[in-house]
């Protein structure tokens, strides 16, 4: 079921977007060779707890962890551990923040000291293909347009779309209707209406889109052992266009 919004709704998953972004900020100072994804998913735990929010993934299905840390090949859920991060890693960091009931998801892929040229460009191709995505984000636009808008750019640039995972509609709980998929056909699917807030969350690879999952159950790494990036923002449809509740500002 596709539920719209209510403005009172909207104002919470806002303002636990403004915490969202503050966190993911924060992380950006941290990151350097030698942190570890356990000191930063502390952190991020901390931090909304400080301000009276509380982790969404925790105890998700299971899921142990307030932050996914996804280091190079893995494109997903990949857990916080206790290894220091490297010089030329890139690291995704997810997480959900529910501040009295209001949530909010984002993802941000951090560089790790120096990342080399082509480390880099995934980056950049993953974020602008994000916003690409949120562009079509429109009243009366389809979840094929935007789809289509990220996989023609991340493919024109040499990358390749994941197919297996993707955005998702968002309110009281995380993973609500439609499924936004980072691929698909201009003018087809379903048609985006006032008050809807989902998240579009590109998954690009340097390599193959194909993944393959971890033992663990959660994490999903891709097939090749190229490197994947991920941008995502949680995002209103109004009809005066995306609203990102996580926009950290830049
Ligand atoms: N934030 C993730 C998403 O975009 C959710 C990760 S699954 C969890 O869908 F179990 F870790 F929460
Ligand atoms: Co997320």
């Amino acid at each position: 079921m596709i539920t719209r919004k209510s403005k009172r709704e909207i104002e919470k998953m806002q303002a636990a977007g403004d915490l969202l972004a503050e966190i993911h900020k924060e992380i950006a100072k941290m990151i350097k060779p030698g942190i570890t994804t356990m000191e930063i998913d502390a952190f991020a735990e901390e931090y909304m707890r400080k301000h009276g929010a509380t982790p969404e993934q925790k105890g998700y299905q299971g899921y142990k962890y307030a932050t996914c840390a996804s280091i190079n090949d893995e494109i997903c859920h990949g857990f916080p551990r206790e290894e220091k991060l490297s010089d030329g890693d890139i690291v995704t960091v997810d997480m959900v923040v529910n501040l009295d009931g209001g949530l909010a998801d984002s993802a941000w892929t951090y560089a790790v000291g120096d990342v080399d040229e082509k480390g880099k460009r995934l980056m950049d191709v993953t974020k602008t293909s994000l916003y690409k995505g949120i562009e079509q984000a429109q009243v009366g636009k389809r979840l094929g347009d935007i789809g289509h808008a990220i996989q023609t750019y991340a493919e024109g640039e040499g990358f390749s779309v994941v197919r297996d995972f993707t955005g998702h509609g968002i309110g009281p709980t995380l993973h609500e209707d439609p499924h936004i998929p980072h691929f698909g056909l201009p003018n087809k699917g379903l048609r985006l209406k006032e008050g809807m807030v989902i998240t579009i969350e590109p998954m690009i690879n340097e390599g193959s889109w194909h993944s393959k999952m971890d033992d663990n159950g959660w994490t999903a790494r891709t097939v090749d052992q190229g490197r994947s990036a991920q941008y995502e923002h949680t995002i209103v449809i109004t009809k005066d266009g995306p609203v990102l509740t996580t926009d950290q500002g830049e």
